[in-house]
This record gives structure tokens, sequence and C-alpha cells, in this order.
């Protein structure tokens, strides 16, 4: 029997042998003819020449044993809707979805962005771009107009396909008005927007010529065949965007072959799901983790997959746990905060349904407390697996490995490097590995594994400055969380090192909303930060300098201030981005040199000792942060 830590060794020692392996694990049309080209550190090229195509090993390869099986199974709690979609079924809409796209223009290596609802449209708009080799960009719902915009401008793409609304907790969100706003913003909206019509919003307005429906455009398509397109493995598949610490999100590039070996192999060898088995992955499609397991990773390993629209708590907090049982999911893939909402509720409804087909439930995106941890694990009675990974990293990067071997868990920790990652914990200023017990940069060594972002789209530079070179004279990834390895070899995950913060799991930069709260009229400069939340792990704060103190002189007029600035947040980036209190102050904290000292005010927001304050220009600064806290 293979030990874990055998297989990521070799993983590392033997790496091109021990891909060549995993690659057999999808179809190529045209074999790759060498394993790895690192001639350019730190771009890796994986499975070079040879020929694949996504939407070919998640649909096409199967039809033969599995057409009848279900594919995609759609649940809304919303709209109350149900549908389920054999693989045959999947393929017809599939090839007919990419005979509209050719017929509205879009061609190999065009850009389609996919601004949709959790409806099975949006999986066959993903799957027909992966057919045809456009490249799509799925953008979430709860991005606002002006973040959609600064995503069309950097992707350039020739098609939009969006819907006429979504629905979150039976409220109508309605999406092709946005996608309207967004594109009167845009400096290079695209030829043609495909709407689908879920008749959630009757009033839906329609531009002329621009403008093309779904339905009428699929009838036109009927029956089509379009057949897969033969991509190089190292053509971009598609562009995720995701924050960091600047204001403008990074366009996270993909390509194909890399991308459908490590998501076939996590199958197996991570999540232990086989062939004719359910996933239940509770995602976003507009996530990294909705790409790789609501999409393409149950598909490519022949399962079935559900795709859920609703929260975890309606009609109530049985809801997830009855699909578990009636659709006999054997893998479920969720988050810490869902667990923390279904916490709040009675017990029973985790204990009523029979859950015995659950082998694992996995939980990403954000740190899972070990209480959180043991309660979930407790009232399912199934093992629940805590693993980390990253919008640029594509699928896991620690975890623990059941299906290579069945290591016992610890609480609160993702367990172990993931094969294929070289990691490295290494000090923040002197770059050498740290011991065990101690804290250290989670660090990658080069080449990144298959899966991993290539570079950043249209911007090598970015990629390169952006992520490697956080440690002087050394050519390694940073992930920018900080981790500690114990003795055993297990890690834990301790937050970020730069002002990304995690909301419910999502991911955002704080400048980003410091640059949507600046939009205010009223601010002149301001200072977010995430602050520790029981529920959603961290909370953004505002601390915001006024342009005038009289709008701030009397409680209600700060008030009324506070809910403009955060209205301006929704619009300018999104309900997810607005800030938990805005509170308003007539100067920021700040070094001598002019940083603004988050960390301080973080600190004194989590009621911690704000740290060493010697470079500090105006100590008066934190002073009114103190008292605003009050
Ligand atoms: O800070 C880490 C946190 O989420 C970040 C990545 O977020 P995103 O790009 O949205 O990708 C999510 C993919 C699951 C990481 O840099 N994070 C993710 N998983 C964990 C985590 N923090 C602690 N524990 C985790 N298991």
């Amino acid at each position: 029997m293979t030990t874990y830590r055998e297989f990521h060794r070799r993983s590392i020692e033997q790496r091109e042998a021990f891909w060549a392996e995993e690659a057999q694990r999808i179809h190529w049309h045209k074999p790759f003819a060498r394993v790895l080209d690192y001639a350019r550190p730190p771009f890796a090229k994986w499975f070079v020449g040879g020929e694949t195509n996504l939407c070919h090993n998640a649909l096409d390869r199967h039809l033969d044993a599995r057409g009848e099986q279900a594919a995609l199974v759609w649940i809304s709690t919303e709209v109350d809707g149900r549908q389920t979609f054999t693989y045959r079924q999947l393929h017809a809409e599939v090839n007919r979805a990419a005979a509209m796209m050719r017929s509205l223009g879009v061609k190999r290596g065009d850009r389609v962005i996919i601004y949709m609802p959790m409806i099975p449209e949006a999986c066959f708009a993903i799957l027909a771009c992966a057919r045809i080799g456009a490249i799509h960009s799925v953008v979430f719902g709860g991005f606002a107009a002006a973040s959609l915009a600064a995503r069309i401008d950097d992707a350039k793409p020739s098609l939009m396909i969006t819907a006429d609304g979504g629905s979150r907790m039976g409220k109508p969100v309605l999406y092709k008005a946005l996608v309207d706003e967004s594109l009167k913003l845009a400096q290079h909206p695209p030829r043609k927007v495909l709407i689908f019509r879920r008749g959630l919003d009757a009033n839906m307005p329609v531009v002329a010529g621009r403008d093309v429906d779904w339905k009428e455009l699929a009838a036109q398509h009927q029956g089509a065949s379009v057949p897969c397109a033969w991509l190089e493995s190292n053509e971009p598949s598609y562009i995720l965007y995701t924050s960091g610490t600047t204001g403008k999100p990074k366009g996270v590039q993909r390509d194909v072959g890399g991308y459908a070996v490590a998501l076939a192999s996590s199958m197996d060898r991570i999540f232990c799901g086989l062939p004719g088995e359910t996933m239940f992955t509770t995602s976003d499609i507009g996530w990294v983790v909705g790409h790789s397991y609501i999409i393409y990773g149950p598909l490519l390993a022949g399962m079935t997959t559900i795709m859920y629209e609703g929260v975890p708590v309606r009609p109530d907090a049985g809801v997830w746990w009855k699909i578990v049982q009636d659709y006999k999911v054997s893998v479920m893939f969720s988050a810490p905060t869902a667990v923390r909402v279904l916490k709040k509720h009675d017990v029973a409804f985790l204990r009523k349904y029979d859950l015995s087909t659950l082998k694992h439930l996995f939980l990403a995106g954000e740190p899972l407390d070990e209480p959180t941890h043991r309660w979930v694990s407790d009232s399912l009675g199934r093992p629940v697996i805590d693993h980390y990974w990253q919008t640029e990293t594509g699928w896991p990067l620690l975890s623990a490995h059941p299906g290579v071997e069945k290591t016992p868990l610890k609480m609160g920790s993702p367990s172990f490097p993931v094969y294929g990652y070289d990691v490295r914990l290494l000090h923040e200023s002197t770059g050498k590995p740290v011991a065990d017990g101690e804290k250290g940069v989670v660090t990658i060594a080069p080449p990144l594994p298959p899966g991993c972002m290539t570079t950043v789209w249209g911007d090598d530079e970015r990629f390169v400055k952006t992520y490697f070179t956080d440690f002087k004279d050394q050519l390694v990834y940073s992930t920018f969380d900080w981790g500690i390895r114990d003795r055993d070899g297990y890690y834990f995950i301790l937050g970020r090192t730069d002002d990304v913060i995690n909301v419910a799991g999502h991911r955002l930069g704080t400048r980003e909303i410091e640059e949507a709260v600046n939009m205010h009229p009223g601010i002149a400069e301001c200072a977010v930060v995430g602050v520790a939340d029981q529920l959603k792990g961290q909370l953004p704060m505002a601390f915001a300098v006024v342009k005038d103190p009289a709008a701030v002189a009397s409680k209600e007029a700060r008030m009324k201030l506070e809910g403009e600035v955060m209205q301006t947040v929704d619009k300018q980036l999104g309900a997810i981005g607005r800030p938990g209190r805005v509170f308003f102050v007539t100067l920021l904290p700040k070094t001598r040199s002019g940083k603004v000292l988050r960390r301080s005010i973080q600190a004194l927001a989590e009621k911690r000792d704000p740290g060493d304050l010697t470079t500090i220009e105006d100590p008066g600064a934190l002073e009114q942060i103190r008292e605003a806290l009050k």
C-alpha cells in the first residue's frame, strides 16, 4: 500500500514520471510530447504538445458507459425547481449552446463573460465554451455593475451571457438590469448579450440588435452537433477574477490539460468520488470551488453533480441533508460559514436524515475553527475534512488524502501538503524555512503543479511580480497566508499576510472596498479592515475621513451618511463588500511615510493591542479610532 508520505515524495522527486501517469486519467486526442517544460521559470507548461478538451472529457467520453446516468441535478429552493439531465441530455444541451454561441460569432480564443444565477443554463454555457475553445470568465452574481464593468474591460469579451434574474431568500435579483448598467460603464462592451429568461423580471429592457433571447435562439439550434475543438494543453480554458491587495482584480488564467489532469486526479485521491456516485458542492459557479467541484471535477469523474440554488436554511436547516439522503450523495463540499449558520439551528435537522452514503464532508474557503470542526463532525457522524486552497491553485494545496491513505484528522487542521506541491513554510523576513511549531508564510517552490494558474490574463509581468517576489533572492510562490506545522506534520492556517479579507468564504481586497467607499462624494479617504466575526469569519469595517466635518456633527447625520456609504459600496462593488459599520474620523493613523496602519486599526477593532506604534505620524489618529469604536 502506498502511504501518503511516499506518494507525496514521489510527486516531487519524480515529478515528470508521476504526472505522466496521472495524465492517463483523461483522454488525449494527441499525446503530449513532454510532461513539463520549465524553461522559463516560474512559468510552467504541462503536457506540452498534447491535445485535449475539457468538455470532451466531462461529457462525450462518458456517453457509451453512462449516457443514461444523471450528470446534472438542479435543485432550486428559491423558485421551487428541480431538473435532471442525463449525460446524453447534458451533452445535447451543451452542443446546442455551443452552436448558439458560434452563430453569435464566438470563436476559439474569444472571451465569454457569464454572469448568471445558479441555473442549468450556466453549466451549459460554461461547458459550451470549453467545447469550442472559447475562454469563459464567470463573474459572481453578487458583484455590482462597476465591478462587472472592470472585468469586462480586462477580458474584452465578444459575448456576455446572463439571465433576466436570480433569486435570493425569495427576493428577485435583477441580473440583466445590472448587466445593462455595467455595459454603460464599460469601454469594451461585447457585441452581443445572450439572455435566459426565467420570468423573474417582467419589465426587463431589451436593446435591439445587441440582446438575444436564449430560448428563441435555442429553438433554431435544436439537435445541433458541434465537434470539440482540440486544444493544445496550455491554451487558456478560463479566466477567473480574484481580489488581491490592489483595487484591480487579477484575471487568474488556467490551462486545459493540466487542469483536467489535476481535477481528475483529485477526484480520486482526495475526494474519493467514484463514477456513478453523486457529489454535492454548495458553492456558486462564480467562485473557483464552483468551477472545479460543481462543474468540471465531478463530470470528469463520471459522477452526478448537484447544482443548488438557495440557502442552507430555507425552507429549514435540513434542506441540504435531505438532498444528501434523497440523492445518495457520497461526496459533499461546503464552507465553514455555512456550517456556522447551521450551528445556530436545531442539531436535529442534521440528524433527521439518512446520511450513510456520505463518505466525507469537505470544507474549504476560510479558516475552520476547531469547535466548529468538532461540532459538525459530531452532529453529522461523518468524517469532515478541512482542506485549504486558493483561486490561484484551482484544486487543493493542503488536505487529507483518503484516496491515498486514511490518515487521522486533527480538528482545525487541513492536514498535509497535497502531492505535486512542494510546500515550504518560510520565515517572513529571513526567507529561511521555519522550525515545526513556528509561524511562517505558506509558499510553494516552483514549478507549480498541473491545475494551478498559468499567468495573470494579459499580464505575465504582474503574475511574476505579484506571486513570486515576496522573498528576495528566492523564486517562490507566496500564498500570502500564515501557517504553522506541528511535530506530526499537520498544517494550520493562521490567516492572510496581506490586506485580503475573507467574508463568509468570499475573498475581498480591503483596497477594493476602500475604493468603493471613496466613491461617495462626502468621503475624502478611508481605511477598511477585516474584523473577526463569529458567523462570517471576518467582516469589513470602514474608518472614513469626511470632507466636511459638519456632515457628521450629529448622531442622525452620522447614521444617514453611514447608510449612504453602505449603499455606495453596494452599487460599486456589491453587497458582499458592504462594511458592517462605517465610522467617521478626521484623520487616519499613518506612518510618517504615509502608509495607513491597517493592522493597528484592526487590532483595536478586535480589542487587541495595536502593536508597534513607533512609526506613527500622529498618535491622536489612533485615539480617534478608539473613540469611534466606543
Ligand atoms: O486565506 C486562505 C483562505 O481563502 C483564501 C483563498 O480564497 P479563494 O481564492 O476564494 O479560494 C478558495 C478555494 C477553496 C486562502 O488564501 N482559505 C481557503 N481555504 C482555507 C482558508 N483558510 C483557512 N483554512 C482553509 N481550509
